[in-house]
């Protein structure tokens, strides 16, 4: 009988030591798990990030900004250049440089201002030539005629070409691209 209470004495004192360990190991299991879980989320976001970064993200284009499109002195007064505008566009995870994005007509006017013209015929959207023997523009497609400054001569063109905004800086020529609606009288951005 005195056999038996000891070894119920030394179990339960075993109990009491093994208890605060047992405590301890619990809690360093779950805290464990917990840095484990942050760890976790902080290494999958970004990776989430990237798969789903074509769904979230828009396609932006660089043609809304000012683009550098030639240089000033190789437009000479009264015979208009014919410049491409190109920029760069980013779509998903990818970015794709030299994208064409339309032409512009540089004009050197008298008092040596350049003007920038759109190529794309407000009619339909043709490309607008120069003819230097008539010195006018002339849309082949339906034969609109503009004169040196973009004012309707003759043709079904409903409004003079089109007006681009441009700037110059240090010899360079920037222009922004524009985007219209074709066959209104008004000038209207798509
Ligand atoms: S598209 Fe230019 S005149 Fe018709």
């Amino acid at each position: 009988m005195a056999k038996q209470k000891r070894v119920s004495d030394l179990k339960r004192r075993k109990r009491k030591t093994v208890k605060p360990d047992q405590g301890k190991r619990n809690f360093l299991t779950v805290f464990s798990a917990f840095i484990g879980s942050i760890i976790g989320i902080a290494i999958a976001f970004p990776v989430i990030g990237f798969i789903f970064h074509p769904l979230i993200k828009k396609t932006v284009y660089g043609g809304s900004d000012f683009i550098n499109i030639a240089k000033s002195k190789a437009i000479k007064p009264g015979i208009p250049k014919k410049v491409v505008i190109s920029s760069f566009k980013v779509d998903g995870w990818n970015r794709y440089d030299n994208i064409i994005l339309g032409a512009a007509w540089l004009i050197k006017q008298e008092n040596g201002e350049i003007v920038a013209k759109s190529s794309i015929c407000p009619h339909l959207g043709c490309g607008i030539d120069w003819d230097a023997g008539e010195g006018q523009f002339v849309c082949p497609c339906h034969k609109s005629i503009f004169d040196i400054d973009g004012k309707v001569v003759s043709g079904p063109a409903p409004r003079p070409m089109d007006s681009l905004d441009i700037k110059i800086e240090d010899g360079d020529v920037f222009v922004k691209h524009r985007k219209l609606r074709l066959a209104t009288h008004k000038v209207i951005e798509v």
